[in-house]
């Protein structure tokens, strides 16, 4: 695997090669995060049973336009909306549309706004009303998950690490990790180079350097962890149709450890957000 100083080369796209960025690029990283942190912390007001998903996108969509940004997913490879939003046994990539939230629907929104060129890309969940304690508890174990993983991100620990323990953790609980769908290396290219896997050995896979900046995005299935793709192209779905949560951060590899960008600034980090 290479590894390239971003500002050697078109750091808009994707050679393959893992970017290292400096100063300017966390600059530039913590400033969509934060935007996009901050759209996930505003969409937790509206989030009832009876509001439709393409209410909530609606909300996205104007947030995003009216702090100077733009949502990356609107026409990307085909893709019409400014976030993604995965109900229940969605896993993710769900399109927001005319159903309404029901009492007791768990929730993925996932939204990444562009800042100077600059992608944060983030997702948390939601509760509409008062769900099963199954539910909050596959929400709970989720977040748990996510941070755990990004605990053991710093130059010289591997994806692998990552993975385990997300997997272990995940699966201590009876759940399954996710294979289709993993994390990813992100800047001003939207979905770059590494894959960032969420199950692995520890000390399996590529070793963390200073200035990377990917994303870790678990999906965690109530059962087991295989996933179909509905007829739209894009809505991925639980095969057993058992309940799926997802968070996601955008973060960077610092000297001693690892920076979020994407951290909620009013400590809307999971629900419940009132
Ligand atoms: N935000 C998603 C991710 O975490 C990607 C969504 S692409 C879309 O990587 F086209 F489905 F919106
Ligand atoms: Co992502
Ligand atoms: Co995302």
């Amino acid at each position: 695997m290479t590894y390239v100083p971003a500002t050697t080369l078109n750091d808009s796209r994707s050679s393959g090669a893992i970017k290292l960025h400096g100063p300017q690029g966390f600059a530039g990283m913590r400033k969509a995060g934060q935007l996009s942190a901050a759209c996930l912390d505003m969409i937790a007001d509206y989030v009832k049973p009876g509001v439709t998903t393409q209410e909530l996108d609606d909300r996205i969509y104007d947030f995003v336009l009216a702090s100077g940004s733009i949502p990356a997913t609107i026409f990307y490879r085909g893709y019409r909306h400014s976030s993604c939003i995965s109900l229940n046994e969605v896993v993710c990539h769900g399109i927001p549309g005319e159903r309404e939230l029901k009492d007791g629907d768990i929730l993925n929104i996932d939204v990444t706004s562009i800042v100077d060129g600059w992608h944060g890309d983030t997702s948390r969940m939601y509760i509409a009303g008062d769900p099963p304690l199954k539910a909050r508890r596959l929400v709970d174990v989720t977040y748990e998950a996510m941070m755990r993983g990004i605990a053991q991100i710093k130059p010289g620990a591997t994806t692998g690490d990552v993975g385990h323990a997300i997997q272990s953790f995940a699966e201590a609980h009876s759940y399954s990790v996710v294979r289709d769908f993993c994390g990813h290396g992100v800047g001003k290219v939207f979905h770059d180079a590494p894959n960032i896997l969420h199950y692995g050995r520890p000390g399996a896979g590529l070793a963390f350097k200073e200035g990377m900046i990917f994303t870790v995005e678990p999906m965690i299935n109530a059962g087991k962890f295989g996933v179909k793709l509905k007829n739209d192209g894009w809505t991925a779905v639980t095969k057993d149709r058992s309940l799926s949560a997802q968070f996601e951060h955008t973060v960077g590899v610092t000297a001693t450890g690892v920076e979020l960008f994407t951290a909620s600034g009013t400590g809307r980090h999971k629900p419940p957000y009132a």
